[in-house]
């Protein structure tokens, strides 16, 4: 069985049981929610219009991450197309390959790809796809290393992951996690020179396949700013924490630590609509409503927005995963880390990563049915909108793949179509089929 057959089994299709009204009406609530938000966003926005500043841009964000979601993000008029999961990942892997990526690494990391756009998670999927092509064709990435253990315990490794492709490297380190929580109750292994590693809960999620409890972290090249500062010195750096619960239920915490992941920026500035607060930075460190600058700056708010919401505290979040992942893998930390370009990099990413596996059954005893009890309360939570259940870290994308189940496939957007057919020519490979 494959990891994202893996994915998509028992525990996550099961965890959609508890939508049980017709799904299409929960779509249609869905998309009647959306428009009632961007309506208030809207008058949000147009009261704070008045303060955005209009500054010349200062950086150099338009050969970055930012302009790739530029393209791959488009908000083009016209309707996305369905790709069938299995396409999108046969496509993928004969892109690794074309750059000479061996077949099983390859398919690791289109593994990884094609579940994070099953999941909902468009930016960590086929988005990322040219940039990691680019950084392979240059050899920025080693995409035949294999990871090797440094030092090792009974219950912790350090790994170096000889700048392998982020996803073997991942694999390979929550596996080893994995093996050790099973023996002594909890595996903790941190690895060095790393590449981008898509979506966190990737990895914890294959230790809740296991019965674990999961986590893991990266960090990433810099785009936050620490509360009171005018340039970044910590990525986005994510973080997931997955449980397993009975029923064959789960919570699934998986996020970025700034405020609003980059794409959203993006999406912003392409409608011409300006930001709330709490968003973003200008290049003077002040907080913007100006899409375009706040995309041109490149300097996202941390988890939070400002000190007076406690911001902070997310720039504390986003710093406690690069201590644990960065400077404790002896990997590149903070400013140290490289920016990401569309074109490639010209130096080694030597990204840090955390994986880490517990074994519940090592404390209190039922773990499972606890969790199950847990996530009822959460969820019967009475709402504030009887027409919008409380959710559970977790649940969104549970009824993302089940979308993607019932359309028979994932839905591109058009400018992602395109990045595909110019890759497929590049690389002369077959090109994306769609519907
Ligand atoms: N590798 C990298 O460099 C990198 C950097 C940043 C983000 N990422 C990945 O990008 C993806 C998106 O991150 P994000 O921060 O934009 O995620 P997000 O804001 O969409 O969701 C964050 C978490 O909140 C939960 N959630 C969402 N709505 C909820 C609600 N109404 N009630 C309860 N829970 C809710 C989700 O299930 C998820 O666990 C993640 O997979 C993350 O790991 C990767």
């Amino acid at each position: 069985m494959t990891s994202l057959t893996l994915c998509c089994s028992r525990r996550a299709v099961a965890a959609n049981a508890y939508v049980n009204a017709n799904w299409r009406f929960i779509q249609t609530l869905q998309r009647r929610q959306q428009q009632q938000q961007q309506l208030q966003l809207q008058q949000q926005c147009r009261r704070l219009s008045a303060a955005a500043t209009t500054t010349a841009p200062k950086t150099n964000a338009n050969n970055s991450e930012f302009a790739i979601l530029s393209r791959n993000m488009s908000l083009s008029a016209s309707s996305p197309k369905l790709v069938a999961v299995e396409e999108s990942r046969r496509f993928m892997i004969d892109c690794f390959k074309a750059v000479k990526v061996p077949e099983a690494h390859a398919r690791a990391q289109a593994d990884l790809l094609v579940a994070a756009d099953y999941r909902g998670h468009f930016s960590h999927g086929m988005n990322r796809l040219e940039m990691y092509i680019n950084d392979l064709a240059i050899n920025s990435t080693n995409g035949g290393a294999d990871p090797k253990v440094l030092k090792e315990t009974p219950a912790t490794a350090w790994v170096d992951g000889c700048n392998g492709l982020g996803a073997v490297v991942g694999n390979f380190c929550m596996d080893l996690a994995i093996k050790k929580a099973k023996t002594v109750g909890i595996g903790w292994v941190c690895s060095r020179g790393s590449n981008h590693y898509g979506m966190a809960g990737w990895y914890a999620l294959r230790a809740m396949e296991n019965g674990l409890v999961g986590m893991s972290m990266t960090n990433t090249s810099p785009l936050m700013a620490p509360t009171g500062a005018k340039e970044a010195a910590l990525g986005t750096n994510p973080l997931s924490l997955g449980a397993p619960a009975g029923d064959c239920d789960h919570f699934l915490l998986d996020m970025a630590t700034t405020a609003v992941a980059v794409g959203k920026i993006e999406i912003q500035n392409r409608k011409g609509a300006p930001l709330p607060d709490g968003w973003a930075q200008d290049p003077d460190g002040n907080v913007t409503n100006d899409a375009k600058l706040a995309f041109a700056t490149g300097c996202l708010l941390p988890l939070g927005g400002t000190e007076l919401t406690s911001g902070y505290k997310g720039y504390g979040l986003g710093a406690m995963v690069d201590i644990l992942s960065g400077v404790m893998s002896g990997a590149k930390y903070s400013t140290q880390v490289r920016k990401w370009t569309h074109t490639g990099a010209n130096t080694a990413a030597d990204l840090g990563q955390l994986f880490v596996a517990i074994d519940p059954n090592c404390f209190a005893p039922d773990f499972e049915e606890r969790m199950q009890d847990f996530n009822s309360r959460l969820r019967g939570a009475k709402p504030t909108d009887p027409n919008k259940p409380v959710l559970l870290a977790g649940d969104k994308e549970s009824r993302n793949m089940k979308a993607v189940d019932e359309a028979g496939g994932i839905q591109y957007l058009e400018n992602q179509l395109n990045t595909c057919a110019a890759l497929a020519e590049r690389l002369k490979i077959k090109p994306l089929s769609f519907k």
